[in-house]
């Protein structure tokens, strides 16, 4: 982000102003954004919600927040003390008119002080049931009105199921134009994800290669090795399919399976997305487990340390059959793709933290070299890892040093942080720097989360009518259920986690980059 890319003045309410996302993501990134000189010079927060608060209080609690959470760390007392007047309170129930005409008011004071109209940009940082809430007291305050100056922002869950999702996307629509709506996914605002536009299409390169020909096989996987943390009361009503799958993994697909886009246009990007999901093979109601599985975690260890199973967490009903991992087999019938599956998994409690995409080619068409130069052969295969390390490596084959002809899979690591001397921005303060300058390339459209929804409909449906047996049926830092192995075809796997570091130079005692 630069301070050459204009901003016009703003304000930005928080619906949910005194709650946990506002305290631990939103003010730390827009904190962080004024940091970097990322903000507009005219600009205010104005933090809306039930709770009795002095803008004082908050203030205090939002410095605790950032301290925490700041990319930049504890925030020195110059910064804040700059920043902090930016931020206003107004208590108010998200369901009475007042309160809207109240923030109506405050904001015409604002542009009045400043003598310039603002944007004016409402966030929903609220629990989901107030998704629908909100936007209609918008809309009836007239505050929805100005398709230019007006925008919404919400954060998943966007819908608990196909017809709910629709339900909400209705509501929106009805006060608001689709330009106006931002559906939050945060992890289009991950430097890495949105390396994967830059890498397939700004290299001609890999395109030829990246299609059935050559492909033999893809697999996504978003391992966490945490639990439900405190959110277990949300996460037994969700489950991995709502919470991972329908959005961020979805959005990994679409990068990694669309056709190239004409402009970097948003809404050109988002079509080509959209195809993606329209091309998915639908999952057959009657074979779901050909093409799903669903596991729950039980006592095990996370690193060294013992942990509970997921029916033991706080919030967590003490027999749930709520899914904590999904692994998915998806086809996509169009001509680049046609009968490559794509593999998907993501769970909690698995025993790294790894989000990656690996591309696993075909083997040659003909081994030219004898039997014994080329045991333990392996294809060549092109990793993307998105978390905790941020790069790309190249598996390939080459010849062992020695008089002998034999063959090893060698790897050609592209670095993030060794190849760019600047640091990531979290994916929070890419994100909300784009809905200041009304770029809605990075955010879901009401088609795409449908689609989304329609293709995962049978999953949900099935799961539901047939509740597991088998629960829990992983232990706490393995890597899922042995099912998850039944979905591929013969000879595919699961892939171990990269190392994006090359292993014999930490061996040499070169530092990690990025370690102290
Ligand atoms: C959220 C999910 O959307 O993404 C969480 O609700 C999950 O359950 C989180 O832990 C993972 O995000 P990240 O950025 O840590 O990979």
């Amino acid at each position: 982000m630069t301070t050459t890319d204009k901003l016009e003045p703003t304000v930005f309410v928080i619906f949910g102003g005194a709650g946990d996302l506002t305290w631990r993501k939103l003010i730390p990134a827009l904190f962080d954004l004024s940091q970097d000189r990322s903000l507009p010079g005219q600009f205010a927060i104005i933090a809306v919600d039930r709770v009795k608060f002095s803008d004082n209080r908050l203030r205090r609690r939002l410095h605790d927040g950032v301290n925490q959470f700041s990319r930049f760390g504890k925030a020195k007392a110059g910064a804040w003390n700059q920043f902090a007047p930016h931020v206003q309170y107004l208590q108010g129930d998200f369901k009475k008119l007042s309160t809207y005409s109240a923030l109506g008011a405050q904001c015409s004071l604002l542009e009045k002080t400043w003598g310039a109209r603002a944007h004016r940009i409402f966030y929903m940082a609220t629990p989901p049931s107030m998704f629908g809430e909100i936007p209609k007291y918008l809309g009836r305050a007239g505050l929805a009105r100005d398709r230019q100056w007006a925008r919404i922002v919400i954060e998943k869950p966007i819908g608990y199921d196909l017809e709910s999702a629709r339900a909400l996307n209705a509501i929106l629509a009805a006060s608001f134009e689709e330009s106006q709506i931002y559906r939050i996914d945060h992890y289009l605002g991950k430097e890495t994800v949105q390396n994967i536009l830059a890498f397939r299409f700004a290299n001609p390169l890999f395109e030829p290669i990246w299609n059935r020909r050559y492909v033999d096989y893809v697999t996504i996987t978003v391992a966490e090795t945490v639990g439900v943390e405190h959110r277990g009361g949300y996460y037994d009503h969700a489950g991995a399919l709502r919470d991972m799958v329908q959005n961020h993994l979805m959005q990994l697909l679409c990068l990694v399976a669309m056709e190239p886009m004409v402009s970097f246009d948003a809404d050109e990007i988002r079509n080509k997305k959209v195809d993606v999901l329209h091309a998915a093979r639908p999952i057959d109601n009657q074979a779901i487990h050909l093409s799903a599985v669903r596991g729950q975690y039980g006592p095990g260890f996370s690193g060294s340390d013992k942990v509970p199973g997921y029916r033991e967490e706080d919030g967590v009903a003490p027999d749930s059959t709520t899914e904590t991992f999904v692994a998915l087999k998806l086809f996509l019938d169009n001509w680049r793709w046609q009968d490559v599956p794509f593999y998907l998994r993501t769970g909690k409690r698995l025993p790294r933290q790894v989000s990656e995409i690996c591309i696993q080619f075909r083997p040659v068409p003909h081994q030219s070299f004898p039997t014994e130069a080329s045991v333990g052969w392996q294809p060549s295969r092109l990793v993307m890892s998105i978390q905790p390390d941020e790069g790309i490596v190249l598996g390939f084959q080459a010849k062992y040093p020695g008089p002998k002809m034999q063959l090893r899979l060698v790897d050609m690591r592209f670095n993030y942080r060794e190849s760019f001397d600047a640091p990531s921005p979290d994916a929070y303060e890419t994100l909300l720097w784009d809905v200041m300058k009304s770029d809605a390339t990075l955010f879901m459209r009401a088609d795409q989360v449908e689609a989304a929804w329609q293709l995962l409909m049978p999953v949900l449906q099935g799961w539901q009518a047939t509740p597991p047996s088998d629960f829990p049926n992983y232990a706490a830092g393995s890597w899922g259920p042995e099912d998850a192995q039944r979905l591929l075809a013969q000879g595919h796997n699961w892939p171990l986690p990269t190392q994006l570091v090359n292993p014999r130079e930490v061996k040499k005692g070169k530092p990690r980059p990025g370690s102290k």
